[in-house]
């Protein structure tokens, strides 16, 4: 079995999937991720629209229910929505059957290691089994801390771009011991890393070979802390502890 795979944490998220979009914690990071990833998905599309006069397809690794995809599609001409839980993609799935909902979203399940994997569109219709399609832009969000080499999917994702296309890929920093109260004790399996630490994550883009580099603090979220109360002190009645976790957007281009 992979590195990768090992990290997906599988059976967490197949249990999770059905209630996964019912946590209101998993709503705000996707809100603030949204907010935060727009303005570049925007740049990105106009960058494209002027130079060529097409939209951009968009690849989501570890895209869960579709939270961030379904915001994405409306922007783009196709989002490539990968997951390797059954059970989120089964959610996704369910998602864009209903009315009004976006048509633009491929479900995908799979541990992609490869970026002219089968499972990925065709770069040509016509050559159902040629090259993969290359895509202008690839997103992540609350995936990386999942991954326990994150080299091979580095160089899996700029495998995945056109040349010129970007990466804005999101996550919790590793700001410190104290990061790693981002989950509770009891949901630490599949947790390889807590955070991301901004410089190292900086250097490793640039040796997977992506210009254009900047790991930057895109928003902070407040977050409910669990199951640490020895460490924060005593208990203060039923008040909820929380504590501010920034969050990076790793952002890189292939030349
Ligand atoms: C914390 S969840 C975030 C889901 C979604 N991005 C969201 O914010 O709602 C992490 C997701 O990444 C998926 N995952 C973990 N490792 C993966 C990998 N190597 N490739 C694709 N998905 C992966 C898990 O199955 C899970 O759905």
């Amino acid at each position: 079995m992979s590195n990768i795979l090992k990290a997906a944490g599988n059976e967490r998220f197949n249990a999770e999937a059905t209630n996964w979009d019912n946590n209101p914690a998993v709503q705000e990071a996707t809100r603030l991720a949204w907010e935060t990833l727009r303005p570049l998905i925007q740049t990105v599309s106009n960058d494209k629209k002027t130079a060529e006069g097409t939209d951009i397809d968009v690849l989501e690794v570890g895209c869960g229910t579709g939270l961030l995809s379904t915001r994405v599609a409306p922007l783009v001409r196709e989002i490539v929505a990968v997951d390797t839980a059954e059970g989120m993609i089964e959610m996704l799935k369910g998602k864009i059957t209903q009315p009004g909902s976006p048509q633009n979203i491929v479900p995908v399940c799979k541990l992609l290691e490869d970026p002219e994997d089968l499972v990925l569109p065709p770069d040509d219709e016509k050559d159902p089994s040629g090259a993969r399609k290359k895509f202008d832009l690839a997103l992540s969000h609350l995936v990386l801390h999942h991954i326990p080499d994150l080299r091979p999917f580095l160089q899996m994702l700029f495998g995945c771009l056109r040349s010129g296309g970007k990466i804005a890929l999101t996550d919790f920093e590793d700001f410190g011991p104290e990061a790693i109260k981002f989950h509770p004790q009891w949901k630490l399996e599949g947790v390889e890393r807590h955070g991301i630490p901004r410089q190292w994550m900086e250097d490793l883009l640039k040796e997977v070979g992506f210009e254009q580099v900047k790991v930057w603090v895109g928003w902070t979220m407040e977050k409910d802390i669990e199951g640490w109360d020895d460490d924060i002190g005593s208990n203060d009645g039923d008040r909820k502890k929380t504590m501010q976790f920034p969050f990076l957007v790793c952002e890189g281009a292939r030349p």
